[in-house]
């Protein structure tokens, strides 16, 4: 069901610097900020031959990356995304096992312009895991 790591994503409590130093100091191509509104957060997509970091910034008040930095004060890896060719047939494998989807089980638009899932991350060893269809 799994296919490729897309990405990683590390929350950053600040944004600017953590883009700089992937930037400078790990010779790393890095993308401009970009603002996900709806999703309350600020994004740097570091682009690595086999997969791709994203570091995540808070955006607003209600953003879930704040919740994350109040108990990872220096930042820490947020989530681990995987692609898979069918998000609602994942879904559907996911829940007939037991897991549970974050939200209201109907996949959103994500970073990328493609559908994606959260799942819960006490059900996959304390990681929360992401999916999403390509
Ligand atoms: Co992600």
């Amino acid at each position: 069901m799994l296919g490729r790591l897309n990405h990683v994503a590390i929350a950053v409590p600040d944004l600017e610097t953590a883009r700089a130093r992937w930037r400078d100091m790990l010779g790393a191509t890095v993308s401009a900020v970009s603002d996900l509104p709806e999703h309350g957060v600020q994004v740097v997509f570091v682009e690595l031959p086999n997969t791709k970091i994203e570091l995540l910034g808070v955006l607003g008040e209600d953003s879930p990356i704040a919740g994350f930095l109040a108990k990872n004060p220096a930042g820490g890896i947020h989530h681990v995304c995987h692609e898979v060719a069918d998000i609602l047939e994942a879904r559907d494998r996911l829940l007939a096992g037991g897991a549970r989807i974050l939200g209201d089980g109907k996949p959103k638009t994500g970073a990328h312009g493609k559908p994606v899932l959260f799942l819960h991350p006490k059900d996959f060893d304390g990681t929360l895991v992401e999916l999403e269809e390509v």
